[in-house]
């Protein structure tokens, strides 16, 4: 039986800094955040938008033609959790009007926890082949004004349903995965930005990238040959080429020619390129831009997908293209939806990257923004109000 993606959706901000822009404003030459990072624009959540708005306006995408009454269980993956206790996708269940008989729960490691819901919805899918999973990936990613990780911030969602006889894509069962516990990068409850130790954290994934896909060569036999396209987690885009390049040189001795980068990886960077890091939500946006963005058909193409979460857990595994797989795949909103969003000057994003919440309880109305078709609007003895925008 195939189980597998049967449908996507990618949302991000309306909002965004061009990252010339920071370049100027932190007196830093452009071309090392262009050519040296390989990012053209960072998305900005305004103070409306958190992960659970973000995650439901890509759900709504993900769920077009999709039976409410179908989605058996909601795994939100996120590490901006918006509460301690509660699951943000509880938000996401009822803005999205889910059916009550519904498992819902959040799940965290970093940038893996997106990897960590995929797989565990394919097990739920395997156990009841009727059922369809509901996987969202949201984060909004910030490290601190004038910090080396300032140009690689950024937002985004992705929402996926899971099912068997998938229309995107089949997942395959074989896979390599590494656990170790290291501090590249991480967040304690009491800090709002991330502290980073970036060379290391670089190091790490390419190292775990290695190790992970041996193992997944072993497991299924499968070479780099086998695979024609590939998506990495993608902090910046850059990341992926280097470590595209590490693997090559691993696995066959030399890196790839410029024309071999762009045919296995070129058409899954584009959307990571305007909106920066968006963490759990990364690899699969890059997903959604080789669909949305490959000029030859991929029907039957192997995918292989590389998820890193810093702390540290990497896995490796791979993906059937589907026949028809572009019918429904509702490429033209999110091209339109990166295509018309607003420019922010460098004020306008230090303002939202400024802009506090109350943590004593008093009431909050938030501004009016530019949003998809949720947002937050208030907050009221500590409890957060999302409404949906018509
Ligand atoms: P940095 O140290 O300021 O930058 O910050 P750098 O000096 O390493 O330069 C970056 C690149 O620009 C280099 O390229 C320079 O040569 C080049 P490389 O040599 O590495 O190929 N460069 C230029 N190119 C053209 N013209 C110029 C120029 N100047 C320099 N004039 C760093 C970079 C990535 C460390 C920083 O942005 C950072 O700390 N980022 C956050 C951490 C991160 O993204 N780590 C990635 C791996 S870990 C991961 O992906 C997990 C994560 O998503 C978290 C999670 O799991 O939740 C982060």
């Amino acid at each position: 039986m195939k189980i597998g993606l049967d449908s996507i959706g990618f949302y991000t901000s309306r909002y965004y800094l061009d990252i010339e822009e920071l370049a100027r404003a932190r007196c830093v030459d452009a071309a090392k955040y262009k050519v040296g990072l390989g990012q053209n624009r960072m998305s900005v959540a305004p103070p409306s938008e958190d992960p659970v708005t973000l995650g439901a306006n890509a759900a709504l995408q993900a769920l077009e033609g999709t039976p409410r009454e179908d989605i058996a269980a909601l795994l939100f993956a996120t590490e901006t959790s918006v509460d301690q206790s509660k699951a943000g996708g509880i938000y996401i269940h009822r803005l999205l009007d889910l059916p009550s008989r519904c498992r819902v729960v959040e799940l965290k490691q970093a940038c893996y926890g997106s990897t960590a819901a995929v797989q565990f919805a394919v097990a739920l899918v395997a156990r009841e082949p009727s059922s369809k999973v509901l996987v969202v990936a949201s984060d909004i990613s910030r490290y601190g004004l004038g910090s080396p990780g300032e140009p690689t911030q950024g937002c985004g969602a992705v929402a996926m349903v899971v099912s068997a006889k998938p229309r995107l894509l089949a997942i395959e069962p074989e896979h390599g995965v590494h656990t170790e516990e290291v501090m590249d990068f991480w967040r304690p409850n009491y800090r709002q930005e991330a502290v980073v130790d970036g060379k290391y954290s670089a190091r790490l994934y390419t190292q775990v990238l290695l190790e992970t896909f041996e193992q997944y060569k072993r497991e299924s036999g499968r070479g780099l040959g086998d695979i024609q396209h590939f998506c990495y987690h993608l902090p910046f885009s850059r990341m992926a080429e280097k470590a595209h390049a590490a693997l090559h040189k691993a696995q066959l001795g030399a890196a790839p020619g410029s024309k071999t980068l762009q045919v296995q990886i070129g058409d899954t960077l584009h959307y990571n390129r305007q909106t920066g890091n968006s963490y759990s939500a990364a690899i699969y946006a890059g997903l959604a831009s080789l669909l949305d963005r490959s000029e030859q058909p991929l029907e039957g193409r192997r995918v292989g997908f590389y998820s890193y979460g810093s702390g540290c857990v990497g896995e490796f595994f791979s993906g059937v293209v589907q026949p028809g797989y572009r019918r429904d795949l509702g490429s033209a909103a999110r091209l339109e939806m990166l295509s018309s969003r607003n420019a922010l000057s460098i004020e306008g994003y230090e303002a939202m990257f400024n802009y506090a919440i109350p943590t004593d309880g008093s009431f909050l109305e938030i501004p009016i923004h530019d949003v998809g078709r949720f947002r937050l609007a208030a907050i009221r003895d500590h409890k957060r109000i999302y409404e949906a925008v018509n």
